[in-house]
């Protein structure tokens, strides 16, 4: 059998799933605190809520999905980002129609793009993200920021560097696009086939190219920054002076566009710099998308939201050796010798289980080196050895794997002692 796991796809194996675990609970913890609740839509929509959410020039819509026919004829893609599916949730659920505004959401979730796999790009990848739908009020642009912020220096990491634009309101945009096309026609012979397409259909794409990166004109293209009306340009210096207040410390960066197409007015992302990374690697990026929701047949609603990818986040910690306090421990290990002692041992275990404590034996027949080698690996506070003379007695022999201390116990007290001595070591 040569079957493999697909390209850009990971299995994460026990060891790793560990942390996924522990970093998806400080999630669900960050986002209480935050008051974001979460909200899980299905892997797979229809492909037209991608194609009009999250825009036909996308390199995502145009080359990145994966999409199929199901057996009655429709066309499907695998969700490659969450904010279409929320949005389509929001309006279908008539959520707008809550006395909750704004309606704050997270998800974590499987994602799907055709990406060529490469460190920190797969093609199934594990988004966190968050959508605060139904305000316009500039603190919850920050609210936004401040839950990212808070999230990534709560996982202990370092060098984090905050960049944020403005990509102004829908008068402001028309204005920086007619300016842009006026300044990359001439010369648009001179840009990739995909450029010379998002020439008319969306030129602020042409700064995002990673193909004509270093073309001259990219550089000194209009920044959108000159283009924002008073109502915009207003709006984003509330959002940067709530950051100043809030000691969140930013950068603007009047290139940063974003690849999707829903967005205006703020758009943020977090980089983060230092070794196991070369150059400044993207962590996250979000921004408001105020048409959206009236996009997929809602009322106008202002959101704003953002993703990060727990992989991205990993790599991030592994490179500066960040170890994540996960619980690796047991209480307490069975060893058991002889027949007798062993079924006992399986019936004893359930009991402990049932109390509360975190307990197993051996199911491959060890002798009891072996079962005292896998007490050790599994690092358990606590063996209890049963034979047959313990057994005839009614008793284990409980022995402490931090002090060697051995105390024996009646079976019936063994789940007890152990809650007892479970207590007394949190303290
Ligand atoms: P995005 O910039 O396409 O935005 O993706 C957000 C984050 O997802 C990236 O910064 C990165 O952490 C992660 N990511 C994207 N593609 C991959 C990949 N192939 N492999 C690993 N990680 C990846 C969005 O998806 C928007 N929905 C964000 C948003 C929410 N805007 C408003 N609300």
């Amino acid at each position: 059998m040569d079957i493999r796991i697909p390209r850009g796809t990971q299995d994460i194996l026990p060891g790793d799933s560990e942390k996924w675990q522990w970093i998806e609970a400080k999630i669900h913890d960050i986002c209480r605190r935050f008051n974001y609740t979460e909200i899980r839509t299905p892997i797979f929509e229809q492909t037209e809520l991608f194609q009009r959410g999250v825009g036909d020039t996308t390199d995502i819509v145009q080359k990145e999905m994966y999409t199929f026919t199901d057996r009655g004829g429709r066309s499907l893609t695998l969700r490659p980002e969450g904010t279409a599916s929320v949005v389509r949730s929001y309006v279908e659920n008539k959520l707008y129609g809550s006395p909750n505004q704004p309606e704050k959401l997270y998800y974590i979730g499987p994602m799907f793009r055709y990406e060529r796999p490469q460190s920190g790009r797969m093609r199934q990848f594990f988004q966190f993200g968050v959508e605060a739908i139904g305000s316009d009020d500039p603190a919850i642009d920050a609210e936004v920021i401040a839950l990212a912020m808070q999230f990534y220096e709560e996982m202990g990491l370092k060098g984090l560097k905050l960049v944020v634009n403005s990509l102004g309101d829908q008068e402001s945009r028309k204005a920086h696009r007619d300016a842009l096309i006026a300044h990359f026609k001439p010369h648009i012979h001179e840009f990739c086939s995909d450029c010379q397409e998002r020439l008319e259909k969306n030129p602020l794409r042409i700064l995002d190219c990673k193909k004509d990166r270093e073309h001259p004109l990219i550089h000194d293209a209009p920044s959108i920054l000159e283009y924002l009306n008073d109502e915009s340009r207003e709006y984003f210096n509330t959002v940067k002076r709530l950051l100043e207040e809030m000691e969140i410390p930013y950068e603007v960066d009047a290139t940063l566009v974003r690849g999707l197409d829903y967005y205006n007015n703020t758009a943020f992302e977090i980089m983060i710099e230092g070794e196991g990374f070369g150059a400044i690697t993207t962590l996250m990026g979000g921004g408001r998308y105020n048409g959206l929701v009236e996009e997929l047949g809602g009322p106008e609603t202002p959101a704003i939201g953002f993703a990060l990818s727990i992989e991205r986040l990993l790599m991030a910690l592994d490179a500066q050796n960040a170890a994540l306090p996960v619980d690796k421990t047991l209480d307490c290990y069975l060893v058991a010798i002889g027949e007798e002692p062993k079924e006992k041992a399986a019936v004893l275990l359930t009991q402990l289980r049932r109390a509360g404590i975190k307990a197993d034996k051996d199911y491959v027949h060890k002798k009891v080196k072996g079962q005292f080698k896998a007490a050790d690996r599994l690092r358990a506070s606590y063996t209890a050895v049963l034979g047959e003379d313990e057994l005839a007695g009614g008793v284990v022999n409980v022995k402490s794997m931090n002090n060697g201390e051995q105390t024996e116990v009646p079976i019936s007290e063994l789940a007890n002692y152990m809650k007892e001595k479970m207590e007394e070591n949190e303290k």
